[in-house]
């Protein structure tokens, strides 16, 4: 059924990685698709052998951390991508994950200067230029207003920058995991204004973070009233340091890169202030020699999670292909699936519950009997926007494009049930 000839993969993937570093995604991936052997004492009729355990008691985890047989479940890197630990990006593990909410150990990791300690004693929020009366709050300050909690998903531009030209990683974790989505707790930015007050003048505000990489991105001024929130907890509990502890600014549906972390600073004032993070990057190259700049919208995107590279098929007959879509104008409203490379497509069913600018779940049953088959998803909007095919992306952006790549994949399912990431021609 597959021909071939369509494909581009592995060769064009060693090509763009370099010998050795391919081999060692491969381990890595191996180890993933290792299985547990059953020990035949603990199968019925028997009594398994934990039964009479009784364990090492309430005292020997006061946090709570997951079982010893998910230990498989964690944020992964890929060394070649960044310079240093420090300067670096990790990936959620999407093809591990149920539901929509990220817990909050999984969450990627996009630092740009380290991880710095804040005490929350110490921590001050300080709104200065076009406001009537310029403030510095308090982390206690902040938790005065009224609070809101909200379901949003964050994804860095870059996600899926590596594959731009082809297929190139191995893996739904890094092709699709600079993605997370969590409950945030925290104060909407237009009730903070409404305590400065904001000049007429006022169009723009410069986020600053308290970072060694002086983060700093201009936001338009409708985007703060709208909907951006200043946060302090996720999930319930409070923010990690990595993803900004004490306080991070949301900026609901746009490029991660604009949510700034450990965020000391909004300044507001008449005009874009042009910052290193969206002139230099954070703008994309275009084939004419211009460069694409505030590209802040993130489009309706999804990818399905099982079966993925990590995530082969063990057998045949009935499974659920499972997946993830979100879009940053909002609500998804269908997602598509198909199994012939994207010659047929089927509705896929959305499960609930589904919030705006935040990752939905999908499913849709597979009846599969050993054969080859190239497995697709494609998401639609509220506002109808359909996910595009890279080549429609790069017919308008050219070949040179790292961020705000939003095509549909495709997974190869071999007849032996693995799977690979490849390239459709
Ligand atoms: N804010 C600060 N202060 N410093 C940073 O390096 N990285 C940005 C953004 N905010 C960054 C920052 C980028 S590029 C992204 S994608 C998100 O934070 C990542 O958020 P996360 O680490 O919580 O996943
Ligand atoms: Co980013």
């Amino acid at each position: 059924m597959v021909k071939k000839r369509e494909i581009v993969k592995g060769i064009n993937r060693r090509r763009l990685l370099g010998g050795a570093t391919a081999l060692g995604s491969l381990a890595m991936t191996s180890k993933v698709f290792s299985q547990v052997k059953a020990n035949r004492d603990n199968l019925p009729p028997n009594l398994p052998e934990w039964t009479p355990d009784l364990g090492p008691g309430v005292d020997v985890n006061p946090y709570g951390t997951p079982s010893i047989f998910e230990e498989n479940v964690i944020r992964r890197n890929v060394p070649w991508l960044t310079a240093s630990a420090e300067s670096s990006v990790n990936f959620t593990p999407l093809q591990d994950l149920e539901g929509i909410i990220t817990p909050n150990g999984l969450c990627f990791e996009r630092h740009h200067g380290g991880v710095p300690e804040i005490n929350p004693a110490d921590y001050r929020l300080m709104i200065n230029g076009l406001v009537d009366r310029e403030m510095i709050f308090t982390l206690d300050d902040l938790k005065r207003f009224p609070q809101t909690n909200k379901f949003y998903f964050l994804e860095c531009a870059a996600n899926g920058g590596m594959e731009w030209k082809g297929s190139q990683l191995n893996g739904c974790q890094f092709t699709f995991g600079m993605v997370h989505n969590v409950q945030y707790t925290g104060v909407k930015l237009s009730d903070l204004l409404s305590e400065t007050g904001l000049k007429p003048k006022a169009k723009w505000v410069l986020a600053e973070g308290s970072d060694t990489s002086g983060m700093t991105r201009s936001i338009p001024i409708e985007k703060i009233l709208e909907d951006c929130l200043i946060v302090w907890a996720m999930n319930g509990e409070a923010l990690r340091a990595e993803q900004g502890y004490p306080v991070r600014l949301v900026v609901p549906g746009w490029e991660g890169n604009m949510w700034v972390k450990w965020i000391r600073r909004l300044e507001f004032g008449d005009k874009p202030y042009m910052t290193r993070e969206e002139t230099s990057k954070y703008t994309d190259l275009l084939s004419n020699g211009k460069a694409r700049m505030f590209t802040w919208v993130m489009e309706a995107k999804s990818v399905v999670t099982s079966p993925s590279p990590e995530k082969p098929i063990l057998q045949k007959g009935v499974h659920q292909i499972r997946g993830l879509a979100w879009s940053g104008r909002g609500k998804i409203k269908r997602v598509d699936v198909s199994i012939d490379g994207g010659k047929n497509w089927k509705t896929s069913k959305l499960h609930g519950p589904v919030f705006s600018k935040s990752l939905s779940r999908f499913t849709f049953p597979l009846n599969w009997n050993g054969e080859e088959l190239l497995i697709q998803s494609r998401a639609i909007d509220e506002t109808g926007y359909v996910q595009p095919h890279i080549h429609e992306l790069q017919k308008v952006r050219g070949l040179n494009s790292i961020y705000h790549n939003n095509s549909i994949a495709t997974w190869l399912v071999n007849k032996n049930g693995k799977v690979e990431n490849v390239r459709l021609g």
